[in-house]
C-alpha cells in the first residue's frame, strides 16, 4: 500500500480549482489578470443576470467555450490523469473548472462540480447536450425543440453545485486530500478540507501562493501546478 508522509494512503480526493488550467492559457477568475477582475460576476454568472440579460450571458460563454479549442492541457492535468490510471487504490478528482482539459489529459473520472462548458441544458426539459458549438436564445434544445430556454450547463453562483452527495461521500472517507490552484474562497467547495480532516485525512495544497484555507491545510506545496504536481504524483508512485 502506497505511504506518504509517513502514512499508508489508499483513497485519494483530488480538487482542482482554476489555477491547475492557468498554465494552459485559461484565464483563473481572482489573479490580477483573472475574470471577476475585468467583469463583476453578478452580472455574468447568477441566474438573476441570465434572465435580465441573456444575450450578454451567451455572449460571455459562447466566447469562452470558443477559446477552448485554442488551449492544450498542461502537466499539470497530465500528472493527474497518470496518478488515476497508476495510482494503487482510489483515486477521486472533483473540478470546480468548467472547461475539458482534465479529460482531454486523459483523466479516467472526472466530477465536474460546477458544471461544464460543452454542455447545454434545457430550462424547459431538463435536457444537457454536449456541444462545442455557441448557441443564443434562438438556439432550439436538441430534444424538445423549444426555443429560448437554452443554458449553459454551468452551475452559477446561488445555484447547487452538482454530486455533491458523492463528493460528501468520497470525503468522508478519504485519507488524502489534495487541492490543487484553488483561492478557497467559494463555498462548499474551500470547505471540502475540513470534511476531509475531520475523517482523518491529510490534507496537501498545491498552489503559487497561500489560499483563503490555507491554516487548515497539513502540507503546502507552493509553486506553479505544473511544476509541484508532477513531483507530488512521482512521490505517490514511488
Ligand atoms: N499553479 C498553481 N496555482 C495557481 C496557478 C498556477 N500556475 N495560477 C494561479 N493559481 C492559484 C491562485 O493562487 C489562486 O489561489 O489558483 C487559484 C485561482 O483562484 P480563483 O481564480 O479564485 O479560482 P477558483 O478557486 O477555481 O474559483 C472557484 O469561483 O467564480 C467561481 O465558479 C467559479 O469555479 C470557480 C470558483
Amino acid at each position: 500500500m502506497p505511504m506518504f508522509n509517513g502514512r499508508f494512503v489508499q483513497r485519494l480526493v483530488v480538487l482542482t480549482g482554476a489555477g491547475v488550467s492557468a498554465e494552459s492559457g485559461v484565464p483563473t477568475f481572482r489573479d490580477p489578470d483573472g475574470l471577476w477582475e475585468q467583469y463583476d460576476p453578478m452580472d455574468l454568472a447568477t441566474p438573476e443576470a441570465f434572465r435580465r440579460d441573456p444575450a450578454l450571458i451567451y455572449r460571455f460563454y459562447n466566447s469562452r467555450r470558443a477559446r477552448l479549442a485554442g488551449v492544450e492541457p498542461n502537466a499539470a492535468h497530465l500528472a493527474l490523469a497518470r496518478l488515476q490510471r497508476e495510482f494503487a487504490g482510489d483515486v477521486f478528482l472533483v473540478t470546480q473548472n468548467v472547461d475539458d482539459l482534465h479529460e482531454r489529459a486523459g483523466s479516467p473520472q472526472v466530477c465536474h462540480m460546477h458544471g461544464e462548458l460543452l454542455a447545454s441544458l434545457c430550462g424547459a426539459c431538463g435536457n444537457k447536450r454536449p456541444t462545442d458549438q455557441p448557441f443564443d436564445g434562438a438556439s432550439a434544445c436538441p430534444a424538445c425543440a423549444s426555443r429560448g430556454s437554452l443554458r449553459p450547463d454551468v452551475v452559477w453562483f446561488g445555484e447547487i453545485p452538482y454530486f455533491m452527495d458523492e463528493i460528501e461521500a468520497r470525503l468522508a472517507d478519504c485519507d488524502l486530500f489534495i487541492a490543487v490552484g484553488t483561492s478557497g474562497l467559494v463555498y462548499p467547495a474551500a470547505g471540502f478540507v475540513r470534511t476531509a480532516r475531520a475523517s482523518g485525512a491529510t490534507a496537501v495544497e498545491v498552489n503559487l501562493e497561500p489560499s483563503d484555507t490555507a491554516s487548515l491545510f497539513h502540507l503546502q506545496r507552493r509553486g506553479p501546478a505544473t511544476e509541484q504536481l508532477p513531483a507530488l504524483v512521482a512521490e505517490l508512485l514511488s
